[in-house]
């Protein structure tokens, strides 16, 4: 099978896209993922992973620190995928004019969103691109906006219906994105989160 064939195969098993925000030294940010999922069976245990590559600010952020904020987003928010997802938060503060509060774990919770999710980092894999990061939830909210849970924003649907004039930037970062991964992903090193080690 043709690589770009599997990859399209792979794109099944995307997530809902997400906004993921992070707070270090004061300095507040947020990224966009379509690679969240839930990763616990147990109601009482409730866990979700997430992959950031490494060159994205939040990164280091999320890996500093060890917390990081999930946020499902309804099909409408185009917009603040663009502003969270085109950009990133070294060389602007993209939160500057998107409404929010500080969480319990100190790290932005977005007013609109469908639902918020505040983790901590409990576990990390390293890709050699990027970190798997496994949250555990500790506090979970609706967003200020009544959504039904039934139109929540997925990454088939954001690539089908983004603005056209975004298409091009979104596939140009994608690209880079892939070269970088393409690079690194041979690097993989053995990483023991904080605390875990014997
Ligand atoms: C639909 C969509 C999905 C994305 N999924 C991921 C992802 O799963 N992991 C990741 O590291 N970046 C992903 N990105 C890219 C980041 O959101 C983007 O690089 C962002 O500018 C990073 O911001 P930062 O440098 O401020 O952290 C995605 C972007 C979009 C638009």
């Amino acid at each position: 099978m043709r690589p770009d064939e599997i990859y399209q195969l792979l794109r099944n098993l995307t997530s809902p896209v997400v906004a993921i925000t992070s707070e270090r030294d004061g300095k507040r940010n947020g990224m966009i993922s379509d690679s969240a999922v839930r990763a616990s069976i147990v109601p009482t245990i409730p866990r979700v992973s997430v992959y950031i590559h490494k060159f994205n600010y939040s990164h280091d952020m999320i890996f500093e620190t060890g917390r990081f904020v999930m946020h499902l987003l309804g099909a409408d928010q185009f917009e603040l995928i663009h502003q969270l997802g085109f950009a990133s938060g070294r060389t602007r503060d993209k939160l500057a004019r998107i409404p929010h509060h500080v969480g319990r774990l100190g790290a932005p919770v977005l007013d609109e969103c469908y639902a918020h999710l505040e983790c901590e980092v409990i576990n990390v894999m390293d890709t050699g691109s990027s970190t798997c990061f496994l949250g555990q939830v500790s506090e979970v909210g609706y967003g200020r906006a009544n959504r039904p849970k039934s139109a929540l924003m997925t990454a088939a649907y954001f690539r089908a219906n983004m603005p056209a004039e975004w298409r091009p930037e979104y596939e140009a970062q994608l690209e880079a994105a892939q070269r970088f991964a393409e690079e690194r992903s041979g690097e993989i090193k053995p990483v023991i989160w904080r605390g875990l080690g014997a």
